[in-house]
């Protein structure tokens, strides 16, 4: 598949994501972002997908990049990090947005502190993956090449 004939997902990571590899691995694995971002990559090309891959550590550029996901994307995977529990401003952008939303996390999120047991991602969200690794995001665009697919 020529890469104009495909769909874009804008994959959007929050804050200290950028640190993936030496943070807390024993919680969030050893791969960095740039590993996953090739895993993802990868991945895609047998898909009708191509990967927008970003990250930022500030709240007012993700939301920035939600509005531009209106223009220049189909859909959207997100990991927002810790903005996950506090960001009501990233909830409405995204609620803002009308296009499938898929909410990841490496770690499992209801099995760690109460304070991470709240999402305001998901009221915006198709579905959320999350307590699977890096594998989450492939997982995340399986799913998305699948509701696409079947316009469900
Ligand atoms: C995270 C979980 C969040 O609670 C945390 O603040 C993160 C990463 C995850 O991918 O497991 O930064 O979103």
């Amino acid at each position: 598949m020529t890469n104009t004939s495909k769909k874009t997902v804008m994959v959007i990571n929050g804050p200290n994501l950028n640190l993936l590899g030496s943070r807390e691995p024993e919680v969030y694995g050893r791969e960095s972002l740039k590993d996953i971002e090739h895993r993802l990559k990868t991945h895609a090309s047998a898909t009708p997908w191509q990967v927008d891959f970003r990250q930022s550590n500030q709240e007012g550029e993700i939301i920035d990049w939600i509005h531009e996901a209106r223009e220049s994307a189909q859909a959207i995977i997100i990991n927002a990090g810790a903005y996950t529990h506090t960001s009501i401003a990233i909830m409405d952008a995204l609620l803002a947005v009308n296009l499938p939303i898929i909410e990841v996390h490496l770690s499992n999120i209801f099995k760690r502190e109460d304070f991470r047991h709240h999402s305001y991602i998901s009221p915006a969200s198709r579905g959320i993956i999350c307590g699977f690794g890096s594998r989450g995001y492939l997982l995340a665009l399986d799913a998305l090449a699948d509701i696409t697919a079947q316009k469900q």
